[in-house]
């Protein structure tokens, strides 16, 4: 039999990473084999969600007063529990958990990252079988190592990130992360249930023709968001057009297909909510670090994403991110005083 070593997996692959710098302690590997682990579970329940009975609504509203699903449950406790059990993480913060989790113990207090995470992104997604994924994003704590975790440790700004990344529930399960080093993806070989290294030093292209937005907002958007949706739609080959729009209700799944394929992205504010829908700490920060790792850019419609200082780890903001010269049409006129 053949083997074939030409297989990485993610493990060996943050191993290997590691080796490259001496000083390194390995604890963001185990970090990130731990979120595989924890991905690697909710992949299961995802696959057997029209089986079981775990799709639906959990009866419960989150923090943020919108309906949990049961799946959002589940991967909101398998990310919780293998973090909290890994050796890795010093505390959590979840879009479902009213506020963020210390660990507080022994091992736990030792750890230098935070983890901020959105378990279950795309969630009224699950019942129609449509791609669903997870958001993460590490932070090296700022407070005492030894002692516990503090909430200053997750509130801080996105540039501070040390890695992002996000798993795809889709036709594969894939799991994507940046490092300041770039951005790699890895899809589930479910042969042997290890995520293998399949998308080496992902960049984003720097103009693509797929726009994405919820066009059922139009009229609650401002008048130069309306003018630059205005201006994708007459696009045409004379000016890189035509644009086609591309919009699937998970985050996750939109903005992978964008950054591979090329693209833009928005969730504009509304006149019902000014700041959009989308949370600054589990949805906007880790893919804003990873569209930039990748070439593109991203911003709230004034400044860098990963440039808005905190002040609740479950705030909102508006989101424009994408392809570079695309994300540069944009802002000539949205920008524009
Ligand atoms: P979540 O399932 O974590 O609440 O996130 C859903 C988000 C995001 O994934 C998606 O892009 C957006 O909600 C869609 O919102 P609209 O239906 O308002 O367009
Ligand atoms: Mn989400
Ligand atoms: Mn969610």
């Amino acid at each position: 039999m053949v083997i074939n070593r030409k297989i990485q997996t993610l493990d060996e692959f943050t191993i290997q990473q590691m080796r490259d710098f001496p000083q390194a302690t390995g604890e963001l590997s185990g970090l990130l084999r731990d979120i595989g682990l924890a991905a690697k579970r909710v992949h299961v329940e995802v696959n057997k969600a029209g089986l079981v009975d775990i799709l639906g609504d959990a009866g419960t509203m989150n923090v943020q007063g919108e309906e949990v699903k049961k799946l959002d449950v589940f991967a909101n406790n398998q990310f919780m529990g293998v973090l909290r059990h890994g050796i890795s993480c010093a505390g959590i913060g979840s879009e479902e958990l009213d506020d963020v989790v210390i660990f507080d113990d022994e091992i736990s207090n030792q750890s230098k990252y935070v983890c901020l995470f959105d378990p279950l992104d795309g969630s009224s997604n699950i019942d129609v079988n449509v791609s669903i994924g997870t958001i993460f994003s590490i932070y090296r704590r700022v407070s005492e190592k030894g002692k516990p975790a503090r909430k200053e440790d997750f509130l801080q700004p996105g540039n501070k990130q040390v890695a992002a990344g996000y798993v795809i529930y889709g036709s594969s399960t894939m799991l994507v992360y940046a490092t300041r080093r770039g951005v790699n993806g890895f899809t589930l070989d479910q042969a042997i249930g290890e995520f293998t290294l399949s998308h080496p030093d992902i960049k984003c292209p720097e103009k693509g023709k797929i726009y994405s937005v919820n066009h059922g907002n139009f009229f609650q958007y401002d008048e130069k968001v309306r003018e630059y949706i205005t201006v994708c739609q007459k696009k045409d080959k004379t000016n890189g057009g035509p644009y086609t729009q591309r919009y699937i209700g998970s985050m996750v799944a939109d903005v992978h297909r964008n950054l591979i394929k090329g693209g833009i992205f928005m969730y504009p504010g509304t006149t019902d909510k000014p700041k959009g829908k989308l949370r600054l700490m589990y949805e906007c920060n880790p893919f804003a670090f990873i569209v930039e790792k990748a070439g593109g850019k991203a911003t709230n419609g004034q400044i860098r994403i990963l440039d808005v200082e905190p002040t609740d780890v479950h705030q909102r903001t508006p989101l424009f991110i994408g392809s570079r010269l695309m994300m540069d049409e944009l802002e000539s006129i949205t920008m524009v005083p």
